[in-house]
């Protein structure tokens, strides 16, 4: 390094995991202009501040893979949820739902409510969205799809059957759009009630202009249950056919029958992933979280009410308990409350493991951030891997840990300069107490913010430190590199 020149920011006598597996190693980092301009030894450095990092890991900052942090980088711009687990960047607009480009006059169907209020979704086109987002940035930086589900909704009147000729015409006409503006790529949530209807094809067409420009698909995939199989299977046909990146949204397996099924999916997942590029996120718990929906409860052994519009004052209760209180069954219930979100208790503990453990598994949360009673993963999702199941559980190490939660996903979602440390790289950086990480937040108490998050700095500025936000913003729109 050019020693005469002074930096803004050394972090010195801290552990570096830099983000690629390697093993860890004392180093001091430094920053300058947003950068690392420098790792090694800060004897002679100048620097307008610094960080003691003795006892702790320095870590790239972490990429929260899947959110639907869309609106929620509006309305809480410092995104403690997600800030005090060391997320960095979020990814958003995923399960085929962006905030644009739709304007409603009318609620729009779920889950498209879960991520926003009818008010929300004002953004004609992708590019206002994304100027919006420049305009009043958020602590962390943030990368947007655009959502299948979403151009649907944008073009169709009834939901339930594939699009028209001309409808997928006007779809692909928004979908440049979004893809010109800068969204990294094209989600679908083909599960969901308003994109059930759409075959292959019709998302093909749309991935194919995404790939057409270096973007990429990710697939909450038709069925996570008893067609878990077929349903990975056409997700790969339609990245395949369409020349893009696959990556398969929270990935899981569903429902007491299938409890092991996960050998299977990752295998395939593994020989899908020979011949293409194929990939895929999970969070860290044995529960899933939706909009109340028959499927997912059906294949749940218990159900906790997140939130529901008509009965509010369920949030929190377990939809038996809500049932009885309504003289409703279950099933009743669920119409009773909707629209509404729930937690679904339906995986094996064995299976999220085995996910957890491949080495292609990155981390994403999934959370929802306006729902009243959340599920724990949209605060914990991070800590509880590096804490539980990495110190605790010793299911794989922390330098693998911290590689899929930065620079794996920053080469599947194509973000440049980020998700390693190294001279050159944007100074998103995560400092982290390995000894006392740990989620707190519960399905009881689920909003309760991580302990061992000691530092969080997004482009050479400290967002959260000594346990909170420091209340700067300095957040970045992350456009789709050009191809
Ligand atoms: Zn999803
Ligand atoms: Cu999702």
């Amino acid at each position: 390094m050019a020693q005469a020149a002074s930096l803004d920011l050394a972090i010195v006598g801290g552990d570096i995991v830099d983000g690629t597996g390697a093993s860890r190693y004392r180093g001091d980092v430094g920053v300058r202009d947003g950068r690392i301009v420098d790792i090694g030894s800060a004897a002679s450095w100048r620097a307008a501040a610094t960080i003691d990092a003795r006892g702790l890991a320095v870590c790239p900052g972490f990429i929260d893979v899947h959110t639907h942090d869309d609106q929620a980088l509006f309305d809480d711009p410092l995104l403690p949820a997600k800030v005090s687990q060391g997320v960095t960047t979020v990814i958003a607009g995923n399960c085929g739902v962006s905030l644009a480009p739709l304007v409603a006059s009318a609620p729009p169907p779920s889950p498209l409510t879960e991520v926003a209020d009818t008010s929300a979704f004002r953004f004609a086109t992708f590019s206002a969205y994304l100027d919006a987002l420049e305009a009043a940035p958020a602590a962390v930086n943030a990368a947007c799809f655009v959502g299948h589900t979403t151009l649907r909704a944008a073009v169709m009147e009834d939901l339930s059957r594939p699009a028209s000729q001309d409808e997928r015409r006007a779809m692909a006409a928004k979908c440049e759009e979004a893809l010109a503006a800068g969204a990294i790529g094209v989600s679908s949530g083909l599960f969901y009630p308003p994109a059930f209807a759409a075959p292959a094809e019709e998302v093909t067409a749309l991935v194919t202009l995404a790939a057409r420009v270096g973007g990429v698909y990710a697939a909450h995939i038709r069925d996570e249950s008893d067609g878990v199989e077929e349903a990975i299977d056409e997700a790969v046909a339609i990245a395949r056919a369409a020349g893009a990146p696959l990556v398969i949204s929270h990935h899981k397996v569903s429902g007491a029958r299938n409890f092991g099924r996960s050998r299977a999916t990752l295998a395939k997942i593994a020989h899908a992933a020979t011949c293409h590029c194929v990939g895929f996120d999970v969070y860290p718990y044995a529960a899933s979280s939706t909009m109340l929906n028959e499927k997912s409860w059906s294949a749940a052994t218990k159900t906790l009410i997140t939130w529901s519009q008509p009965h509010p004052e369920f949030a929190g209760v377990e939809l038996s308990v809500a049932a009885a209180q309504l003289g409703l069954s279950e099933r009743e219930a669920l119409a009773a409350l909707s629209p509404g979100g729930g937690v679904y208790f339906m995986m094996d503990e064995d299976d999220v493991r085995r996910i957890l453990s491949a080495s292609a598994a990155m981390i994403g949360s999934d959370g929802v951030p306006n729902n009243v009673r959340p599920h724990p993963r949209l605060w914990g999702s991070f800590t509880r891997v590096l804490g539980h199941y990495v110190r605790d559980v010793k299911l794989f190490s922390f330098e693998e840990a911290v590689r899929r939660m930065t620079g794996l996903p920053a080469s599947q979602f194509r973000l440049r300069d980020r998700g390693v440390l190294a001279p050159g790289a944007i100074a998103d950086i995560t400092i982290v107490d390995p000894q006392t990480v740990a989620d707190r937040a519960t399905f009881a108490e689920p909003t309760l913010p991580s302990s061992g998050i000691a530092h969080v700095i997004v482009r050479g500025t400290p967002i959260w430190t000594g346990g909170a936000s420091t209340g700067a913003r300095p957040g970045a729109v992350i456009r789709r590199a050009a191809a």
